[in-house]
Order: structure tokens, then sequence, then C-alpha cells
């Protein structure tokens, strides 16, 4: 039985798929290699996972039914891990549409999918965000707080998500599992994300655009612990035919300025600062209660900032000769 993980080009999916195939499990992986951001390392991430035994590729996109279709006439699958998305909150304000067909119209086509593999599947674990907390003011986030207030169209095709995944699993008794991400960091990262672009202007001697002085707080999440975590869930269904969801982060929120500190001694370099108001779409801070991950599947974020920084760094400086 293989474990169907689409976005296997992606970065998590990627990192997924991997430790998947490193304790011997048959990955089945999809991915449509878009331009959202540099395909060169869609294809690289790729190329080290069609390596393995065990792993079997479909290119295509899953707001296309055929796709995920053709991924099922691949070989037999008991689990589902469903992390290809439109990603970025910026980029939904840019290209609304790109979110509505990937997040909702795919996540619809593999709920669908998972339904017609009807007793054999076992758990579909699904890629939420902690964006959907949107303006949430209070700390830590937990899952029983409000979400009715996204702030970005990405948040609100999550949550879309979420909801959609309820149903389903109400009509139909899916074993499912959504997993509220909170900023994932380290090697074959996004290129689109904070780390990825203050390393790439401080090593460059670039101005970094920093937002709201610096002040806002992320949750910064080390990319082996998300997929430890993540591991940990798909091994450990709910209850047959609910749906349930879970905080994934590192619950020590820290702010950018401190994030930009540490890049700074990691390079050896002073940050030129470009300074910017808050942009639409974004959150003040995130902070990821993980008491009930942890209480049911013993999760505990494990890498300090500056150890996973410094992962990071050392994998861009490789990956971009610099
Ligand atoms: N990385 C984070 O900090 C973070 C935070 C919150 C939530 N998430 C969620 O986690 C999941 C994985 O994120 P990531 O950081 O690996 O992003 P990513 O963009 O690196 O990976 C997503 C992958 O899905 C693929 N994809 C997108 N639309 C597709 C489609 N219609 N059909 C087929 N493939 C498609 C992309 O080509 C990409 O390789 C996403 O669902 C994302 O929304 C990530």
């Amino acid at each position: 039985m293989a474990v169907l993980v689409t976005g296997a080009a992606g970065f998590v999916g990627y990192h997924a798929a991997e430790a998947l195939l490193k304790r011997g499990e048959d990955v089945i992986g999809v991915d449509d290699l878009n331009a959202y951001y540099d395909p060169r390392l869609k294809q690289a991430r790729l190329d080290r996972l069609a390596v393995q035994p065990g792993f079997r590729f479909v290119k295509g996109d899953i707001a296309e039914e055929a796709t995920l279709d053709d991924a099922g006439g691949q070989g037999a699958i008991d689990r589902i891990l469903h992390l290809a998305a439109q990603a970025g909150v910026r980029y939904s304000l840019e290209n609304p549409r790109a979110y509505v067909r990937s997040n909702v119209m795919g996540h619809l086509n593999v709920l669908e999918f998972a339904r017609g593999l009807g007793p054999d599947l076992k758990h579909l674990v699904y890629a939420s965000s902690s964006s959907v907390y949107g303006g949430n003011d209070k700390a830590p986030f937990a899952e029983t707080d409000p979400v009715d207030n996204p702030v970005s169209l990405y948040a609100a095709t999550k949550r879309a998500d979420e909801l959609m995944s309820a149903t389903y699993s109400h009509l139909y008794g899916l074993s499912q599992t959504g997993l509220r991400f909170f900023t994932v960091y380290g090697p074959w990262g996004r290129p689109d994300m904070a780390p990825w672009l203050f390393t790439k202007a401080l090593l460059a001697d670039q101005p970094i655009n920093v937002f709201a002085g610096g002040h806002l707080l992320r949750d910064f999440t080390y990319i082996d612990d998300i997929v430890t975590g993540v591991l940990k869930v798909l091994d450990a269904p709910p209850v047959a035919g609910t749906s349930r969801l879970y905080n994934i982060g590192n619950s020590n929120p820290i702010t950018v300025n401190d994030f930009i500190a540490t890049l700074e001694r990691l390079t050896g370099k002073t940050a030129r600062r470009n300074e910017l108001p808050m942009q639409p779409g974004d959150v003040r801070a995130t902070h990821a209660d993980i008491s009930a991950l942890e209480r049911d599947t013993g999760f505990r974020p494990a890498t300090p900032l500056a150890e996973g920084l410094a992962q990071f760094v050392e994998w861009y400086r490789g990956w971009n000769g610099v």
C-alpha cells in the first residue's frame, strides 16, 4: 500500500515524501511543477526523490480530476498526505483565481478521490494554515479559537478546505486530519518566504524589506520538526470516519527583528533595512498552541532557531553557489 503525497515537489511535500521513503513506504507523488517560484528548485527536489526505490510520480494539476485518477492507477493507496496548494499570503492579492483553483477545486478533487478509495482509505492528512486565525489577538492560537475572520483570500481557501473536509467526514465517513502549519523554514525551502528573501539580500548586500518595524511575531518552525509531526499524525488516524484539526508549530514566536539579527550573525553581514508599513493580508503575530497535538501524538519541536537557520543558510549557499 502506498501513500499519495500531493505537492511532492514542494518544500514540505519533498521532505515528507523523503521521510516516508526512508522508512520503507511506497510513495506516489503528484505535482504540477508550476512556476509560482522557480520550477528548477521543484525539479531538483523531485530528482532526489525519483532515484529512491518506492517512488512513483504523476505530473499534473489536482484541479483536474484526471490527475488523481492517474495517480490512483499507479498502485493501491491507503493514506493521503495532501500538501499541494497555491501558498503565500501576498500573492493571493495578485492572483486570487490561482488560490480557488488549486486550494478549493484541488481540495474537492482530493476529497472525491479519497471517497472513491472507500474502506481502503485509512487516513487523509491535509495542509491548512495558521493564517486561518486571521487577526486573532489572543495568544497562543488554539484550535478552539474562532476562525471566521480571514484577512487574506489564501486564509479563506484554507478555512474552506477545513469545512469541506469536515463535511466529507460527516457525509462519507472519511478519517481526516487537517494540520495548521506555522511558518516552516529550512533547507530546500521556499524562495517567496522571509528566510530565503532575507538571506538572499544579506549575502548580496541588498536592502531587505522590513514591515511594521520588524515587530511582527512569527512562530518559525523547522522543517525536520514539521516532518516528524506530520508522520506522527499520519500514523495516528482519528476515530474512524471523523475529522479533526491540529496546530503544528514551534510554539515559541520571535520578532522579525530577532530573526534578522540571527541571520546577521550567521552570514556575518549587517542588514540594510527598507522600512515599510504592514502589508494588507498580514497578521501581527502567529503563535501555535500545540498542546492538543502533543497530548495525542507526543509531538514536540526540538530545533532552536539558530540551529535551524544555520542549516538553512548552509544549504542556501550551496544551492545558489554564494
Ligand atoms: N511552508 C509554510 O510555512 C506553510 C505554512 C502554512 C501552510 N502551508 C501549507 O503547506 C502546504 C505545503 O506548503 P509548501 O511550503 O511546501 O509550499 P510549496 O509551494 O513549496 O509546495 C506546494 C507544491 O504544490 C504544487 N501545486 C500547487 N498547486 C498545484 C496543483 N493545482 N496541482 C498540483 N500541484 C500543485 C506546487 O507546484 C508545489 O510544488 C501547502 O498546502 C501550504 O499552503 C505551508
